[in-house]
């Protein structure tokens, strides 16, 4: 059984890790305990195989996330700020870009500071009509730590990350959609089903192969790495996946191949 702890709900359906950070009362902010019980979650998540994608939301109608959790950082230090951005991105904003099997946002409302990098850290966002988002840490005197000035620019360019940084704006969905944030956009009721609706398709790929193409594209955005030789090494390397050989075995024979993620 999947671990639910105090502010992580998880349920699986279909082979589809559903996760919702519970908090509503604070809008679903991230303290160190939620945290910590997502990076427990991740981690069991990544370890079972039964699981084939995973599906992040926020408890409630009006929050994704709202950021990280400003009363408990209110009086941190230079070590203290520094070790709760180290710590995040390790624990969970790194581990979730890096992580094996596809994690989609279930943006379903405020995805603000922390909880818009959360979203963008994951592989794709879909979001509801009424969702804000933006990154107004300026606005506390603070810039985004767990991601956000590299993840922003990368998705939107660094000119429009510039002006979202800077001024602290939130953008609505549409304009989501348009800087290239949010995948797709529907409404609230219909949120979770567009998200089961891309994992249905994820479930019926190679695991193996879905795990390989996020560490190449990853690799792209690794100034140590040459994405393109990294291409050639992990296409290489898939040949000898037993999932490549029921893939093409599958196809000569006409029929469903059965992906078992070796
Ligand atoms: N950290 C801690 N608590 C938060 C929070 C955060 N990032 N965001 C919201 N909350 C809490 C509020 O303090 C409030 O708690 P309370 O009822 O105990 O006072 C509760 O969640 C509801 O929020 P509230 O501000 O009353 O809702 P609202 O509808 O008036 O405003 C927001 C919604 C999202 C605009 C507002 O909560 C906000 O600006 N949050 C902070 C966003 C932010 O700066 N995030 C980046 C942090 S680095």
């Amino acid at each position: 059984m999947v671990i639910t702890s105090e502010h992580i709900l998880c349920e699986i359906k279909n082979e589809v890790l559903l996760i919702t950070i519970n908090r509503p009362d604070k809008l679903n902010a991230l303290n160190k305990q939620t945290i910590e019980e997502l990076h427990e979650t991740l981690i069991e998540a990544e370890n079972r195989n039964e699981i084939r994608a995973i599906i992040l939301t926020g408890a409630g109608q009006k929050a994704f996330v709202a950021g990280a959790d400003i009363a408990e950082f209110s009086d941190f230090s230079v070590e203290q700020g520094k070790q709760l951005s180290s710590n995040g991105h390790f624990k969970v904003f790194n581990f979730i870009e890096n992580f094996s099997k596809p994690i989609i946002a279930a943006v379903n409302g405020f995805a603000l500071g922390g909880g818009l990098e959360l979203a963008m850290a994951c592989h794709l966002r879909v979001v509801s009509d009424n969702a804000k988002m933006g990154l107004p840490e300026v606005s506390l005197g603070l810039i985004p730590g767990y991601g956000g000035t590299q993840r922003l620019a990368h998705l939107v360019g660094k000119g429009k990350a510039i002006e979202m940084i800077v001024t602290a704006d939130m953008i609505n969905a549409q304009e989501a959609y348009k800087w290239g944030i949010a995948n797709h956009i529907t409404t609230q009721d219909e949120l979770l089903n567009k998200c089961f609706e891309i994992t249905s398709k994820i479930s019926s790929k190679s695991p193996t192969a879905i795990k390989t193409a996020i560490k190449v594209i990853n690799a792209g955005y690794n100034t140590k790495l040459n994405g393109y030789e990294v291409e050639i090494e992990e296409f290489g390397k898939s040949f000898a996946t037993k999932d490549f050989k029921e893939g093409v075995s599958a196809f000569l024979e006409k029929r469903k191949p059965n992906f078992t993620g070796e």
